[in-house]
């Protein structure tokens, strides 16, 4: 079938985005779904900061690729076990084999084949279901982390899928997938927060935010946002923040440390960021826990006191989707916000369409935004 989608052909055009206009709209070829395979008619999708990460270069992909990893829809053809049509579902962006060494300890975000296929811009199987139309333009499409949610339709792995409540609105629903789970799921599954311990985030975007309502969620006090937005920081106070520090400010660190009584339990990186890294670190107590979820350039180097980990029992952890098993993760999220103990409307700026897909990444990039969603 011919689908319609935002096409990235070259990476680390220029912004304005409006102007050097790297997604391109085009209707591109979609072959129907193999063994274990869905093809989902695509509600919603979000705008994340690692779709702006292929754009600007800093997390280089195969090229051309179909972007968006954070997207909800009804299956509408299953070759799978366990999802038939009407179904709606919600996608992991690193699928999970169930087999391999990780998959096998319940460790689902670091599954080896999972990520083979993510880095190679295929499905689990190793197939290329997307093709360019036109004899000017042969060859493949590549997916991105399994979804390419930025088209009407997609082909996925039924282990990138997800059965979910159908009930959502489909701009919220899209948004489990990436932003909640990646951010709660560092509170919940990497750091596992507890009740009256201290944390602080830095980055308040649809991660750093979800990282936010999580730590809330589990009783974290007293709770520091930290970010360079004003607007960032009172919507943080209103969702629970005890305290919000301006990035600006050439004294973060001190600012986090004195509202967490000589530095937080925990600390999370949402922001891609080894400079803000190597603050969230230094803002943690003895005994801390400083935990890096932002996505930073693979050039950027992180310089801690070595002995700090020991002296001072200090960690240092990575958290990838959330430390997330996503079959029962994403359906426990979505029913603590319909019970509204977790409040992921309000990450939501504003819905968008495929046509200004690129004034909506100027948008993310300048920081305006927080998670705008593309409407399908
Ligand atoms: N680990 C994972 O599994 C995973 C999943 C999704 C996204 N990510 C990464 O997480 C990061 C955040 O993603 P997002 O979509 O929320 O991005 P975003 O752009 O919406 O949010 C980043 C926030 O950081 C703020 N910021 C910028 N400089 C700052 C500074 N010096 N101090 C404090 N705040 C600062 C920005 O104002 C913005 O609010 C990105 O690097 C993304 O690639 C990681
Ligand atoms: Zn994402
Ligand atoms: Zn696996």
């Amino acid at each position: 079938m011919i689908v319609r989608g935002a096409v990235l052909r070259e990476m680390g055009l220029p912004s304005p985005y409006s102007e050097s206009r790297p997604l391109r709209i085009e209707e591109v070829e979609l072959a129907p779904p193999g063994p274990g395979e869905l093809l989902v008619r695509i509600r919603a999708a979000g705008l994340c900061h690692s779709d702006l990460s292929v754009i600007d270069g800093s997390r280089p992909r195969l090229m051309p690729m179909l972007l968006g990893h954070e997207a909800t829809g009804e299956v509408v053809q299953s070759e799978a076990e366990g999802f038939a049509p009407g179904d709606t579902v919600g996608f992991a962006f690193v699928p999970a084999c169930g087999a391999c060494g990780p998959c096998a300890e319940g460790r689902a975000a670091l599954c080896e084949p999972g990520a083979a296929a993510n880095t190679a811009g295929t499905l689990l199987s190793g197939a290329h279901r997307l093709g360019q139309l036109g004899e000017d333009l042969p060859g493949q499409v590549h997916h991105h982390l399994g979804v390419s949610g930025f088209a009407d339709h997609a082909v996925v792995s039924a282990r990138s899928a997800v059965k979910i409540d159908p009930d959502l609105p489909p701009e919220i629903a899209a948004l489990f997938g990436c932003a909640v789970m990646t951010g709660v799921g560092a509170v919940v599954n990497t750091a596992r927060v507890q009740a009256g311990q201290s944390a602080v985030v830095f980055g308040l975007g649809g991660v750093g935010l979800s990282a936010l309502l999580g730590a809330e969620l589990v009783g974290a006090h007293p709770l520091v946002a930290v970010d360079v937005v004003p607007e960032k920081l009172e919507l943080a106070l209103s969702l629970g923040a005890t305290h919000a520090v301006d990035a600006r400010s050439n004294d973060v660190v001190e600012q986090v440390r004195e509202a967490t009584a000589g530095g937080a339990h925990y600390a999370f990186e949402t922001v891609g960021s080894a400079a803000v890294l190597g603050q969230a670190y230094a803002a943690t107590r003895r005994g801390g826990t400083t935990v890096t979820v932002g996505l930073p350039h693979p050039s950027q180097m992180l310089s801690i006191p070595a002995v700090s980990l020991v002296a001072e029992e200090r960690t240092l952890k990575g958290s990838y989707l959330g430390s997330a098993i996503p079959s029962r993760d994403i359906p426990r999220y979505i029913s603590l916000y319909k019970a509204g103990r977790l409040q992921v409307d309000r990450l939501l700026t504003s819905t968008v369409s495929l046509d200004n897909l690129n004034e909506a990444f100027d948008m993310l990039a300048a920081g305006t935004s927080i998670r705008q969603v593309l409407v399908l």
